[in-house]
This record gives C-alpha cells, sequence and structure tokens, in this order.
C-alpha cells in the first residue's frame, strides 16, 4: 500500500491510500510529477511513512505541495513538516475552510510559470462547498482530478462495503458507472461557469485520467468525461 507506483516513466508517480471519509472507507490516490526541472509536485498528498518518503526522496526534491480540491488538504501540514522548504498551492477557498494550513499561493486558471510548460489547469467551481483545480499534464496528456470523476464498479480492487455498494448502486447509479462525486452531483453550483470550466478540461483530449477514488480511465476518455457531466453540459 505505501509503495509508489510509476505511471508515466519518469514524469509521474502515484499512489492510492486508504481513508475514511462521510462513514465510507474510500481510497484517495496522491500523484507525484516530476518536473522539467528535476522538481517535484506533490498533487493530494497521502499521509506519509517511512516508506512513502523514501520513495518519494529517491525521485526528487519535494518543491511544491498541491491541495487541489477542498476535501483534498487532510495531510498537507504533514507534508509541510517532512518538507519545510517545498511551497504550498491550496484549491481556492480552503485558505478560508481551513485557516491554520499554511500556505504561500492559491491555484488559480493559469498555471504557475515553474510548471506552466508542463500543466495546463482550470478551477472548477462545483458548487457552494465544493471546488477544485483540474490539471493537465500535456506531455502525457493526462487529466489529474480528485472528485470530478469517481470510478468504483466490479474492477475496484479493493473490498467494498456494504453501504458504499448501496449508494453507488442504488442511490447515485455510479457503481460500473464513472459520475462526479455524489456532493456535486446533489447541486452543481453555477452551471454556466461550471460548463466552462468543464469545456476546457474537454478540450485539452486527455487520452488518460488519474483520478482520487476508483480505478483510473485509460480508454475512451472523451467519452467517459462527458457522460459524467452530461447534466452540465446540456445545461
Ligand atoms: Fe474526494
Amino acid at each position: 500500500m505505501d509503495q509508489l507506483v510509476e505511471y508515466i516513466k519518469d514524469q509521474i508517480w502515484i499512489l492510492e491510500y486508504p481513508i475514511r471519509f462521510a462513514g465510507l472507507n474510500v481510497f484517495g490516490r496522491m500523484t507525484i510529477v516530476k518536473l522539467d526541472s528535476g522538481d517535484l509536485l506533490i498533487h493530494d498528498p497521502c499521509e506519509i511513512s517511512d516508506l512513502v518518503k523514501c520513495g518519494i526522496d529517491a525521485i526528487g526534491e519535494v518543491k511544491y505541495i498541491v491541495a487541489p480540491g477542498s476535501y483534498h488538504h487532510l495531510f498537507v501540514t504533514e507534508f509541510q513538516q517532512n518538507y519545510p522548504n517545498a511551497e504550498t498551492f491550496l484549491c481556492p477557498g480552503l485558505e478560508r475552510k481551513r485557516p491554520a494550513i499554511k500556505f504561500e499561493w492559491i491555484l488559480g486558471n493559469k498555471p504557475d510559470h515553474r510548471w506552466a510548460n508542463v500543466f495546463d489547469q482550470v478551477v472548477i467551481q462545483g458548487t457552494k462547498y465544493m471546488w477544485e483545480v483540474a490539471f493537465f499534464h500535456k506531455p502525457s496528456k493526462t487529466l489529474i482530478l480528485v472528485d470530478l470523476l469517481e470510478n468504483i464498479g466490479d474492477d475496484f480492487k479493493h473490498p467494498t462495503s456494504l453501504l458504499l455498494r448501496f449508494w453507488w448502486k442504488v442511490v447515485y447509479r455510479m457503481w460500473n458507472n464513472p459520475k462526479a462525486a455524489p456532493e456535486y452531483q446533489m447541486g452543481w453550483g453555477k452551471k454556466g461557469i461550471v460548463k466552462k470550466g468543464l469545456n476546457k478540461i474537454l478540450s485539452w483530449k486527455a487520452e488518460r485520467v488519474i483520478l482520487a477514488h476508483g480505478e483510473l480511465i485509460e480508454r475512451d476518455v472523451s467519452n467517459v468525461l462527458g457522460s459524467a457531466w452530461r447534466k452540465v453540459l446540456n445545461a
């Protein structure tokens, strides 16, 4: 579980980590990207163990810590303590929701100049309470999301509880059917603004998606995204 997986050779590593949320045992996924400079960007940090730290340190120096979503900040402070020279970037709104988290920057619609040659990004103002910043890794055409797409079903490699299966199959109908997180489905915010952001993501024409909860999407990405976000895109 603590083992980093090299997902895109010499560029992207991922690590799934267990997490409990809203009474459900779900999993999150940290993504580590090596920039052209050799510096590392940590996207959606996980709980750090000696094994995880060793794995990261073997890849490069952590310079940037990114909390990409309103609910994806839990281990930022822990990472800051382990990597005190790294700069922290927060999803807009987190600075008010979690004022105790120290940070240097708020993420916006333009990538930081130090990663602009590798990433594009866009803020998705999903709901009043839940925003996230989508990243597109240009060299590998990899879209990196947290909650805008969840993919849990028969292929999910972890045990699922009866409660999770009930919610996913019966209530949200998202078992074997990738959709945005239930919090988004309960009511998107200003649909026009959300739609604009989602269309920017679609314009990237990603070939694979790293997401926080569930299995990666590696085929037919445009159709999967279009179907998952249909209600907003058609609004
Ligand atoms: Fe999440």
